[in-house]
């Protein structure tokens, strides 16, 4: 586990049969869906300078982003995917954030600095939607929830797992050179996830209001 925050014992092994079984039984403990609970209530985003290897693994990230299937999908339209960046993935994209940085006109370290982004984090994901205008009964903010969905599902199961993540996008994600390499016609490149191991403890960046996103009417 190394830096990891250690997670609920009910959550460790198999994040996505625990809570299932957990949601799906009359014998769950109230103690460990408290602790689940509490656990989730503690995610919090981890940039890449406090992210240190391990990174999730590949079995890791595939269960990750297998619990992306559970947002809420209207008529089952699937409008997202994840690409994880492999280890050579990252000199094609170091050159393609710097081409990206020269274009916009950004100075020699900036440049440098773009570049340099393309290391981040143990582990480096693209976050690509597919939203479509015409689809009968799903408009495009329905959809877009539902990626936004997946993503959520995506960082939880990560952070149950022990791992840190941050969403982050950038210029680098309008970047059509950039975008095309991970996207297919009809495609856009939405985010990119950065996660590994935290290296402190993740915060707040301010106190929760939850009486503001819960009202009676
Ligand atoms: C699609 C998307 C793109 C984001 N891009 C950035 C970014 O480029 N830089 C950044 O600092 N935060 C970005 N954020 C916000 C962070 O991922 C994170 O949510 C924020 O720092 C708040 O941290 P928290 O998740 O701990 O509340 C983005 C969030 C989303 C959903």
């Amino acid at each position: 586990m190394g830096n990891r925050t250690t997670p609920p014992a009910a959550a460790e092994a198999q994040p996505t049969a625990s809570l299932a079984d957990a949601a799906g039984t009359s014998s769950r403990s109230d103690t460990s869906i408290a602790e689940v609970l509490g656990f989730l209530g503690r995610r919090y985003s981890v940039g890449p300078k406090y992210l240190a290897d391990p990174a999730p693994s590949a079995d890791e990230l595939r269960n990750a982003a297998a619990l992306g299937l559970r947002a809420p999908d209207h008529h089952e339209l699937r409008p997202f995917r994840f690409v994880r960046v492999s280890d050579a993935g990252r000199d094609r994209l170091a050159a393609l954030f710097a081409a990206d940085a020269a274009r916009r006109g950004q100075s020699a370290a900036e440049i440098e600095r773009a570049r340099e982004r393309a290391y981040n984090g143990p582990a480096l994901l693209a976050v690509v939607a597919r939203v479509h205008e015409d689809v009968d009964d799903v408009p495009a903010h329905e959809q877009w929830i539902t990626v936004g969905g997946a993503v959520m599902n995506f960082l939880n199961a990560l952070h149950l797992m022990g791992y840190g993540a941050k969403v982050l996008s950038g210029a680098s994600v309008r970047s059509p050179d950039i975008a095309s390499e991970f996207c297919q016609a009809g495609e856009q490149l939405v985010a990119w996830i950065v996660a590994g191991t935290p290296t402190r403890a993740s915060h707040p960046r301010s106190p929760d209001q939850p009486g503001t996103i819960l009202t009676d009417w």
